[in-house]
């Protein structure tokens, strides 16, 4: 298993380029089976989480043939069971549920099951599913949806915002039979990067970027190109990477509207981020002041972003709370992060941080995959050396990490 290895106290210098969107990557993936047709996706991350999807896909039969940087997604559905070997990998595989119901009138897919973050159950994408006809029985640990005369429209009232219901009802609605509203629908950017996919392969959905989406069903989807939008989540990364280490990092082709919350909090805790045409700058006037954040739907600050920025408040001056509302397990980085000398107490879903003089290297354990970079950062901030073991979770999600990195004047390596 690789380990990072990082020696700290380098101010990052110079430009990193944003990678397409993971989380906005894996929906679009599954659009792959909404048609017959070609459907091109660029601006693909290289990431172990893309190649999963791409591997369940061919599962289901649509082949996934890297073009010239691009994806083009292709074939005819040969299977609508989606097994546990590739869902226990990754949880987004419940995406291709809504698909292939819409599609075909049949799906059996692996529930996902815990993971290191929390339960995270599925109840609803499922009772949405049910609302619009399906049938759906849960037998051996997966779930069996039937819709053998279609799917038909419904209004839906989310009880709370969900990500992944809201894409999967909504790529399933785009096949249904009549109209289908989503009410309290999440509104993330990657939500409305889907949407304009969809709409770009002939479904017609109105209220993007809004809480409510009205989706019109039609009989068929067509092929389409799209281009993925940048990654907020590794924008917001690199943002902490620069300000914690006090550097001057220009973020190319970032997107400071997709921020949300996060730019704010940044300016508040001293970072000063200016805009470009094609992305934006980060630098540090003085010290790092500590700053509270609690956890939201977009716009509000990502919980994508909690341990990232706990890293950064390690090493601001005064105190900072930091709650989690969307996920009950968030704080694996916490004891790692004490490791090298950070001083967090934990109270429920709050930990309070008060920032240190200064972080130690230490060797540490990636938990998931944001806290993992949460241990990057501290790295790139201590004195002395890091080791960070199990960074197959950094590669789920962060395109060449130590290229970046190193670009950039920190002192990285990936050990074997
Ligand atoms: C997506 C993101 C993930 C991010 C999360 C919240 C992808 C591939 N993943 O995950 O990186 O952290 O949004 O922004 O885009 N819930 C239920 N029942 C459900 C569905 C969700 O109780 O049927 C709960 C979850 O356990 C969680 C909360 O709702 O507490 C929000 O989860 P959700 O927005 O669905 O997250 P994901 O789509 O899984």
């Amino acid at each position: 298993m690789d380990s990072i290895r990082i020696t700290g106290g380098m101010p990052l210098s110079g430009t990193i380029a944003i990678s397409g969107a993971k989380n906005a990557a894996l929906p679009l993936m599954a659009c792959g089976l909404l048609t017959d047709e070609r459907l091109r996706l660029s601006n693909v991350a290289k990431l172990a989480d893309i190649a999963t999807m791409s591997q369940l896909l061919a599962q289901h039969g649509i082949e996934v043939t890297p073009e010239n940087g691009r994806l083009a997604l292709g074939g005819q559905i040969t299977s609508t069971e989606a097994p546990y070997d590739i869902v226990r990998k990754m949880r987004a595989s419940i995406l291709v549920l809504g698909p292939l119901l819409a599609r075909t009138g049949e799906a059996r897919v692996s529930l996902p099951g815990g993971c290191a973050i929390g339960t995270r159950p599925v109840d609803l994408h499922l009772k949405g599913l049910e609302a619009m006809g399906a049938h759906i029985e849960l037998e051996n640990g997966y779930v069996h949806a039937t819709a053998p005369r279609g799917l038909k429209g419904a209004t839906v009232v989310f009880p709370f915002i969900s990500v992944g219901a809201t894409e999967n009802l909504l790529m399933a609605a785009s096949l249904a039979d009549g109209q289908t509203v989503l009410k309290n629908a999440a509104r993330e950017p990657e939500i409305t990067d889907l949407a304009k996919c969809l709409i770009a392969m002939g479904a017609k959905i109105e209220g993007l970027e809004t809480d409510t989406l009205t989706i019109e069903g039609v009989k068929s989807l067509h092929g389409a190109a799209h281009s993925i939008l940048p990654d907020r989540i590794e924008t917001g990364t690199y943002a902490c990477a620069a300000a914690i280490t006090g550097g001057d990092v220009f973020l190319e082709n970032a997107r400071a509207a997709d921020l949300g919350a996060v730019l704010t909090s940044l300016a508040e805790a001293g970072v000063v981020i200016t805009e470009a045409e094609n992305g934006f700058r980060v630098t540090r006037a003085n010290g790092l002041h500590g700053v509270d954040i609690t956890t939201e739907p977009f716009p509000g600050f990502p919980t994508d972003m909690q341990a990232q920025f706990m890293a950064l408040m390690t090493v601001a001056q005064g105190a900072s709370l930091i709650t989690e509302n969307i996920f009950e397990n968030r704080f694996m980085h916490v004891p790692e992060l004490a490791r090298m000398g950070a001083r967090i107490n934990i109270q429920g879903a709050s930990a309070i941080v008060r920032g240190a003089d200064h972080l130690t290297g230490a060797p540490v354990m990636a938990t998931d995959l944001r806290a993992s970079f949460s241990l990057v950062l501290a790295a790139l901030a201590a004195q002395g050396e890091t080791t960070i073991s199990r960074v197959y979770h950094l590669d789920r999600g962060y395109e060449a990490v130590e290229q970046k990195l190193a670009n950039c004047g920190a002192k990285v390596e990936r050990v074997a």
